[in-house]
Parts: C-alpha cells; sequence; structure tokens
C-alpha cells in the first residue's frame, strides 16, 4: 500500500530539510501519497525499523567516521543503496576492482598507512584520500616545483591513518568538464539512463587543500555515445549486479586519447541533480514506489 508509506530520506547535520536538490523527489513522493522524512544518518533518536525504504541522499559528513557510517549502514532494514554497496563503494579501492574487470579507470596509486610514495619528475598530479566526497582534502600539483608539498599532503593523509591515492591531471576537465551519467530503474527495474550533467572543473587552484567542499558549476548535458556505452559496461560489474540499485552516478574526464576515464563511480551518496533535469524526481520517485 503505497499510500501512507513511510520513505526516509537521509541526510546530516548540516542539511537537515535536506540538501535543495533533493527537494523535488521530497515533493514528488509526497504527491504520490507517502510520508517523507529528513533523518540524520547519525540521529540517535531515529528508529529505521519504521521506515518502508531509507534512502542514503545528503549524509556527507561520514568522511572522518567511516566505520561508524558502514556499521550503521548495517544495522539498518531496507536501505537503498544496500549496505554492503555503501562498503564496497565508499573506499575508492573500488576503482582498482574495476580496473581488474576491464574499465578504463585514471590510472591510480595506492598508497597506505606506513608506505611512502616517490613522487614522479614531471608532471601535474592529483593527491586525494580514498574516503572522500565534495572534493575534500583532494588538491592538484605540478611536479617538479610542488613535489615537497605533494609528498607533504601525501605524508599527512597516511599519518592519520588514511589511505591516499594519486592520479595524473587529466587536463581535459578544464576545457570538457567532468560528464556525469545519473541512472534510475526503469519500469522493469532495469537501471537505465536517466539524465547528464556537466561539472566543471573542480581543482582550479594548484596545491591549495580545500578542507571543505569547492563550488560546484553544473549544467546539463547529454553524454556522448561512447560515455553511455562506458557507464553500462561499469554498471554490469558492480558486485551483486546493478538490478539491486536505486541509483547509480557514473562519472567520467576525457583521457588523454579523449576516450572516457572513470573518476568515480558514486552509489552511496551521489548528488543526483535533480534541479537539472525535468522528470527526473518523477522517475526516482516511481522507482521508490515499486519497492514499497
Ligand atoms: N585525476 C584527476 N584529474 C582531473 N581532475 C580531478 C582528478 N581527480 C579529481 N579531480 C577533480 O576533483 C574532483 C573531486 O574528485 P573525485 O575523485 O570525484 O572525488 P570526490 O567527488 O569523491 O571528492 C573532481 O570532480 C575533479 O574536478
Ligand atoms: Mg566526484
Amino acid at each position: 500500500m503505497v499510500r501512507d508509506s513511510r520513505v526516509a530520506l537521509v541526510t546530516c547535520a548540516a542539511f537537515p530539510d535536506l540538501w535543495e536538490d533533493d527537494h523535488p523527489l521530497r515533493d514528488a513522493l509526497r504527491e504520490r501519497g507517502v510520508v517523507v522524512e529528513a533523518v540524520r544518518w547519525d540521529d540517535p533518536a531515529a528508529d529505521w525499523s519504521g521506515y518502508d525504504i531509507t534512502v542514503l541522499r545528503s549524509p556527507w559528513d561520514y568522511m572522518t567516521r567511516h566505520g561508524q557510517f558502514v556499521e550503521w549502514a548495517r544495522s539498518v532494514p531496507r536501505l537503498a543503496n544496500p549496505a554492503d554497496i555503501v562498503e564496497w563503494n565508499t573506499d575508492k579501492r573500488y576503482l582498482a576492482e574495476l580496473a581488474a574487470a576491464g574499465i578504463p579507470i585514471i590510472p591510480t596509486e595506492f598508497i597506505g598507512p606506513g608506505e611512502s610514495w616517490a613522487p614522479p619528475a614531471d608532471g601535474e598530479w592529483v593527491v586525494k584520500p580514498t574516503v572522500s566526497a565534495g572534493s575534500r582534502d583532494t588538491a592538484r600539483y605540478l611536479l617538479p616545483g610542488q613535489a615537497g608539498e605533494a609528498v607533504a599532503h601525501v605524508g599527512r593523509l597516511t599519518a592519520a591513518g588514511r589511505t591516499a591515492m594519486v592520479q595524473p591531471y587529466l587536463s581535459a576537465v578544464d576545457t570538457a568538464g567532468e560528464t556525469a551519467v545519473l541512472c534510475t530503474p526503469d519500469v522493469d527495474g532495469r537501471l537505465t539512463f536517466s539524465h547528464g550533467i556537466r561539472k566543471g572543473a573542480m581543482l582550479t587552484t594548484r596545491g591549495d587543500v580545500p578542507v571543505d567542499m569547492n563550488e560546484e558549476r553544473i549544467t546539463p548535458r547529454t553524454p556522448s555515445p561512447a560515455e553511455l556505452a562506458l557507464a553500462e559496461r561499469v554498471l554490469e560489474v558492480i558486485p551483486g549486479g546493478a538490478k539491486r540499485l536505486l541509483y547509480a552516478r557514473v562519472d567520467l574526464i576525457p583521457g588523454p586519447s579523449g576516450e572516457p576515464m572513470l573518476i568515480e563511480l558514486e552509489l552511496t551518496e551521489p548528488s543526483l541533480f535533480l534541479l537539472h533535469a525535468p522528470g527526473a524526481a518523477d522517475r526516482l520517485a516511481d522507482a521508490i514506489l515499486t519497492r514499497l
């Protein structure tokens, strides 16, 4: 019975009324007669068993409490996306698995706690933690001049018990931008293309480690056939299959040859850019309804 079903949209202390981009989803669910509540993932008073489905949306403060967040996800009945996906997808080491499955990812070196990193002789490189979102603790460095700063950045992350990752800076992001391919289940429950957006380059300042979210410059974009094909390939190799998922965002940047490369697969708490795509919130609301 859809009417009076209860849906929790999961958020965090900074967005008690959800991020505004999720308001179209909240409204679309309410239009369908569903009771919708915005609930902080770390609200000690929340009763997650009281919801017919709990949908992760803006719980964007778990990065320094990753273990606690995964434990919480495991404790929630009827979580979308499921907890095992959350555990796998909140640590960008999943990129190595996708590469092994034949997905063209941005070449990535991982440096764990206790390991050290030897900077390349030159080139432009990105340093970031494997557990992050919103470009936090992420910066780009021009070598050799900024090698010391880049090594120090890796060292700060690993000293804090985090795993660092280093990638070449894909300069195509400065011109083409980043393409996000957003997918939701179709009427048959198959995860399919919903809409696309372009995100402008985030790392505009070299060597400056942002501590909070950078401003995102978002515009609608129709992904190219190559981008759509790659997104489809990525969805095919998700552990346990994509059929279990309520949403997926596949982020791509053109590599040196111009062909798209995977920068990030967001199955946990992606911004869905619903304000930029008419109809997208309705599609997602309908998909949620079929799961009630
Ligand atoms: N290798 C890279 N080349 C170019 N830009 C990058 C690279 N890595 C990160 N960025 C920029 O930093 C942003 C955040 O990095 P990302 O890997 O998407 O982590 P998250 O979004 O989880 O913080 C990207 O949207 C992109 O603008
Ligand atoms: Mg990203």
